[in-house]
């Protein structure tokens, strides 16, 4: 199904807009699961709250670029079904030049996220420390990290992209170094926003080729685009979903 929807789907899409309206502007929503596990083998350091990249690393000042290799990784299913309509929508710009973009995201929320258990991190996090309900911890001892874009600046990011198109273009799209947490972190944080202590059980088992650490590099998006930047930190982010639930 996953396959279906995504590879299938965004090829019928691209197929469609070719025929009917080949001017029109397409933004794919794509993923930091096309990279695969490979980010989990990045020189990682362990902190009292979180993993953090090794600060020699090229990638530890901005988070991880676009340079990133695809290949020869574990994706997961769905990873494997997002890498082909990714590529298609890059093909479909660079072959037939059209107005495609790929953003591949880290964590995408906001105070209308449908958080649920395994999806939707932070959305799901304040839901369950405003109603009390229990929240499982998958592994790597609660610190893996993730960055979060709120989904304002998202929708910015693509105005911009829209405005002024350049056929092709892949883009990683996240809070980037601006806006990311630990889950140690975030449960912190949502513990002091809503005023309760949360209910959390932890896990040994993390999830297959689940991410250890993710920050994106939004710095070439920023060189293309340099009148966008982020707005939403994670605790405002946070402080939208909270207002969002109670
Ligand atoms: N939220 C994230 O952290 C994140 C990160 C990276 C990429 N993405 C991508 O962003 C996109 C949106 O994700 P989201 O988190 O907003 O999820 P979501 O579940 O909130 O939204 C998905 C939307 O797709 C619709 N949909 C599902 N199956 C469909 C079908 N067969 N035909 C038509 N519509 C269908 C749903 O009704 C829903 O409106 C997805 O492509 C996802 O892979 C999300």
């Amino acid at each position: 199904m996953d396959f279906t929807v995504n590879a299938n789907g965004t090829l019928v899409i691209l197929e469609t807009v070719r025929k009917t309206a080949p001017e029109a502007v397409f933004i794919f929503t794509s993923t930091n699961k096309v990279y695969g596990d490979t980010p989990n083998s990045l020189p990682l350091i362990e902190l009292e709250t979180r993993w953090e990249l090794d600060p020699a690393h090229p990638y530890a000042r901005d988070g991880i670029d676009e340079t990133m290799s695809i290949d020869q990784t574990k994706h997961s299913l769905f990873g494997a079904s997002k890498v082909a309509a990714d590529v298609l929508v890059q093909e479909y710009g660079r072959y037939f030049g059209m107005k495609t973009a790929v953003f591949r995201g880290g964590c995408l929320t906001g105070p209308g996220h449908s958080g649920t258990r395994l999806h939707g991190f932070l959305s799901y996090l304040m839901k369950c420390a405003v109603s009390g309900r229990e929240y499982e911890i998958y592994g790597y001892k609660g610190k893996q990290v993730r960055d979060n874009i709120h989904s304002a600046d998202l929708i910015r990011a693509f105005d911009a992209f829209y405005q002024a198109p350049r056929p092709g273009e892949v883009y990683n799209m996240g809070g980037s170094r601006f806006s990311n947490c630990s889950m140690q972190e975030a449960i912190a944080w949502c513990e002091s926003i809503s005023g309760r202590k949360m209910n959390v059980r932890y896990m040994d088992q993390a999830r297959i080729g689940d991410h250890i650490w993710w920050v994106s590099s939004v710095e070439k998006f920023k060189a293309h685009y340099p009148g966008w930047r982020l707005t939403y930190d994670v605790p405002a982010i946070l402080k939208a979903i909270h207002a969002a639930c109670v």
